[in-house]
């Protein structure tokens, strides 16, 4: 847990922007796998996190924004829970701990909301992503399920996003330890990678290492030699000569901040001449990506230039044709980078995306486009210091796709379609890093650097 001080002053400044009404912020539950004893891994919600700190279920908490009133609602624990669970800390010395001096028993949250309910006060509510939190926020607000997120309180996501999006010291002390735990995970993993073995082999001790280091992985790790699947969960192939394997994966530190780093590497620990080539041209758009990085820039043009390098790039293999610039526009590069750059990461791997990727990633000048390809980058707006985002160029070849565009004709001004034919057992390849963004430029998170090079990458594979 971070100082008393760091909690209290994140819910003074959110209530600097916030004069009336009740914020309610609700903790999560443990979830049943497959009977309710049987539980998922305990992850406390993350915006209950960074107010509240307190990383155990089934708490919840108010702010008056007109009294400055804080609560934290929560039980003391019984003899029963004693036996099974151990002694535990009175609730209002853990409050005490986050500096909230109220407390009362969970019980009471419903009775307290029903009341500012029926004075007429406004409950600012975040969109909820569990039903169990749907269906307490149904029964205490009366709001049908189909209509809960657009109910959401839109001041209090803007006061939320618009403070846990710029890291404080603390937060990027914690972000680099979850590079450095991500560092080992691909590390070990780019060494242990040759043929014979199955990809659920490396899944298995990349989670053990996020495990011993932190709580988990960021996220389930992504991890395939069909890489042109972009969240490819399916870890039973062997690995074998000639094919390139995708490892997406990162850590959560033991406080629940995130690293995702991808790379990918030949699985016989050479890269054939084509996918070199290929891979020549994505590393090169993660550098120059990285490289652009500054406050005032918007990550939408950071986003299209890597588009363009990779438009050049295969326009110069004879795969696409005519104008790179014009390509990209157009969204012709797209059918080989589906998906955007980047997305902002702190508390989750994807920070803040339950409260709605545009309210994350775009304001009201910075407006998500409807382009293929393009409206699926999650950061768009300007950068600014304190941001931090990932850079994960990638470059696919989805027969599926290829064949959709073929038929209808899509950019075919653009793209050679007989050639691909030849790429339909290619796979895909991303290179993911992450970036802090600086006061004058940026930094990458992390004590080192994972090779990146072809080169680097195969020499690393092979000294053993
Ligand atoms: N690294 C997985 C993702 O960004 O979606
Ligand atoms: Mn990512």
């Amino acid at each position: 847990m971070f100082t008393t001080e760091v909690y209290a002053n994140r819910r003074k400044r959110l209530l600097s922007g916030i004069r009336s009404g009740l914020l309610l912020f609700t903790g999560n539950s443990e979830v049943g796998m497959n009977y309710p004893s049987n539980t998922y891994r305990f992850r406390q919600d993350s915006t209950f996190l960074y107010f509240f700190g307190l990383d155990e279920p089934d708490l919840a908490a108010i702010i008056d924004a007109e009294s400055g009133e804080e609560i934290i609602f929560g039980n003391d624990v019984s003899i029963d829970d004693i036996i099974w669970m151990g002694p535990q800390p009175a609730m209002a010395d853990k409050a005490a701990r986050v500096g909230v001096k109220k407390v009362m028993p969970y019980s009471n949250l419903e009775d307290y909301i029903a009341k500012a309910v029926t004075l007429g006060r406004k409950v600012h509510y975040l969109p909820p992503y569990r039903d169990n939190t749907k269906i307490l926020l149904n029964r205490m607000l009366g709001i049908p399920f189909g209509e809960l997120k657009q109910n959401a309180s839109e001041q209090f996501i803007k006061g939320v996003v618009a403070l846990r999006e710029i890291k404080e010291a603390v937060e990027i002390a914690e972000m680099d330890k979850a590079a450095d735990i991500g560092y080992a995970m691909h590390y070990t993993a780019m060494k242990m990678v040759k043929t014979g073995i199955i990809e659920q082999e490396l899944v298995g001790i990349m989670e053990g290492i996020s495990i011993s280091n932190g709580t988990m992985p960021s996220f389930p790790i992504i991890l395939s030699q069909n890489g042109e699947t972009l969240h490819n969960h399916s870890h039973h192939q062997v690995l074998t000569d000639g094919r390139l394997l995708v490892i997406d994966a990162g850590a959560e530190t033991n406080m629940h901040y995130a690293s995702d780093f991808t790379r990918t590497l030949p699985s016989g620990g050479k890269f054939t001449g084509k996918q070199r080539d290929i891979y020549t041209i994505v590393s090169t758009a993660n550098n120059m990506a990285i490289d652009m990085i500054r406050p005032g820039i918007t990550y939408r043009e950071v986003h299209l230039a890597a588009g363009k390098i990779l438009a050049q790039g295969l326009i110069n293999l004879g795969l696409m044709k005519g104008n790179a610039e014009e390509a990209v526009a157009a969204g012709a590069h797209a059918l080989f980078m589906p998906h955007g750059l980047g997305h902002q990461m702190g508390l989750d791997v994807h920070d803040m995306e339950d409260l709605g990727e545009n309210f994350v990633g775009y304001d009201d000048v910075h407006i998500r486009a409807t382009q293929f390809g393009l409206r699926s980058l999650r950061m768009g707006k300007e950068l600014k210091p304190g941001h931090v985002i990932t850079v994960e160029p990638g470059c696919y070849f989805i027969p599926a796709l290829i064949e959709k565009w073929k038929s209808e004709n899509i950019n075919s001004s653009f793209i050679n379609f007989e050639i691909l034919k030849d790429y339909y057992n290619f796979g895909g390849i991303r290179l993911e890093d992450d970036v802090l963004v600086t006061d004058k430029g940026c930094r990458l998170l992390g004590a080192k650097r994972l090779p990146v090079t072809a080169d680097d990458v195969e020499c690393e594979m092979n000294d053993n």
